[in-house]
């Protein structure tokens, strides 16, 4: 058994990789790096520790890749059959389990769990396997694993089967559902679920309210937590990287633009989001609407700078979102705009350079999901905004609870309350303002991403195995 045992001593697991390819019209691929908590945390760990990222390969770049052989070292890409992937992902990720913790069915989106629903949590299962498969054979012996994300929640109990010896941990960057709305999931499925988490030694979770939701699933329906610790690490922004790359010749380029579009003397409402069901942009816009209603004293005098970019749009619901957002701005557009000014600015295809530049022009964010595990641009507005900016943000997310003291408090659903927020930040006397901004981008960098993973890691390495 041990000569079956791989060189890995630290492995990530995750749906989406650090890397991904592209064909270029001469046949040859190009490599497109990400960045995120995970890749400044796998680096903080140095090139000599070891390390492996298991991931899946996503389009026809990453299965090219994959089929040449052509990769960065220290990363492994599955090439997970599509039609398995796509089960697995759209059908049960996205469109049931993400559903779920977010809290976002209702009528007419509801869940169904019929003869198709069944055969995608066969390809979910199938597609859990190939990852704990590939980690039992990459991993060297006691090695510690960190499996991320709710696509993957099965593959702890599966890797504890194959290799009892290892140090398994997962981390979840979405909310956890309370139990009364976890429970609309099949129990088969439901318990399946906790138990593949269980199968961790150890649980990460973004916030106290997600740990806490976990911990009574569990208790609810699984008889306990057993041997497995749950932990919270509230990921923060990179705040030397941030600071760095927002002064770059690009973003001050892509600042005099936007500065052009919003007309000099106005505020700024600034939201940066991908297009998804939780982040509430529509509610978002039409809360916009209402303070140029009931305070038409703003109106010439702000810009709504909305940046919505592509996202899930294998998924009709998620298409016919990113069009409501559309119609919703154009509606805003035509009914208040005039001549020399265009109430909504809306852009839609993904620029990180624009939104630092947004972030530093930004006079309120504008931040207001329905629930939301963290949610980081809450915490990198104030990080980068010039001028220190005023934050509305959702009680709803993460980031509420180590933000909420001097950010403007929403309830998401709320539009007038919104509406009302929104005033009350652009209101807001300067020297307030810049005092709030202060101390929320100091509570917003407290857990900077390289040691929100060495903490996990260390936490790991030294709780015994359950
Ligand atoms: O925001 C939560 C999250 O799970 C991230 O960790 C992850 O990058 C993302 O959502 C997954 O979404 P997508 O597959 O659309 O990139």
């Amino acid at each position: 058994m041990a000569s079956t045992y791989g060189p890995a001593q630290v492995l990530v697991a995750s749906n989406r990789g650090p890397v991904s390819y592209g064909v270029r019209e001469d046949g040859s691929l190009h490599a497109k790096r990400g960045g995120g908590g995970l890749v400044s945390g796998l680096s903080a760990i140095g090139p000599d520790a070891g390390a492996l990222w298991v991931c899946s390969a996503l389009g026809d770049g990453d299965r090219e890749a994959v089929r040449r052989g052509v990769g960065e070292s220290g990363v492994r890409m599955l090439d997970i059959p599509a039609g398995v992937h796509a089960d697995a992902y759209n059908g049960i990720a996205n469109s049931v389990l993400w559903f779920v913790h977010h809290m976002l069915y209702q009528t007419p989106l509801e869940p169904v769990f019929d003869a198709g629903f069944r055969r995608q949590w066969a390809a979910y299962e199938a597609y859990n396997r190939s990852f704990a498969r590939a980690l039992a054979q990459e991993a060297a012996e006691g090695a510690a694993v960190l499996v991320q994300d709710y696509h993957l929640t099965l593959v702890p109990g599966m890797l504890r089967e194959l290799r009892p010896d290892l140090r398994i941990g997962h981390f979840s960057h979405t909310p956890w559902a309370p139990p009364e709305y976890f429970r609309m999931l099949p129990e088969d499925v439901a318990g399946q679920v906790l138990r593949g988490m269980l199968g961790a030694d150890r649980l990460g979770f973004l916030t106290h309210r997600w740990a806490d939701a976990f911990t009574a699933c569990c208790e609810a329906f699984a008889g306990g937590l057993g041997g497995t610790r749950v932990g919270v690490h509230g990921l923060g922004a990179d705040a030397d990287f941030l600071r760095r790359r927002s002064r770059e010749a690009d973003v001050e380029e892509r600042m005099a633009a936007l500065r052009a579009e919003i007309g000099e003397g106005r505020k700024a409402i600034v939201r940066v989001d991908r297009t998804e069901l939780s982040k509430n942009i529509v509610r978002g816009l039409l809360a916009y609407r209402q303070l140029l209603d009931d305070r038409p004293e703003w109106r010439e005098r702000v810009v709504h700078v909305a940046f919505a970019y592509p996202s899930r749009q294998d998924l009709a619901v998620y298409r016919d979102y990113t069009a409501e957002v559309r119609r919703v701005a154009d509606e805003i557009n035509e009914r208040y705009g005039t001549p020399g000014w265009t109430p909504v600015v809306l852009h839609v295809k993904d620029d990180f350079a624009r939104s630092l530049a947004a972030y530093r022009l930004a006079d309120v964010a504008l931040v207001n999901p329905i629930r939301d595990g963290m949610n980081l641009v809450a915490k990198e507005v104030p990080v980068v905004s010039d001028e220190g900016c005023a934050l509305v943000l959702s009680r709803e997310a993460g980031a509420y609870e180590e933000l909420g003291e001097d950010a403007v408090g929403v309830n998401p659903y709320d539009i007038t309350g919104t509406a009302r927020a929104l005033h009350e930040a652009l209101s807001m006397r300067p020297g307030e303002r810049a005092d709030r901004a202060k101390r929320l981008a100091a509570a917003a960098t407290a857990l900077p991403p390289a040691r929100w993973f060495l903490d996990q890691l260390n936490a790991l390495r030294e709780q015994p195995t359950a």
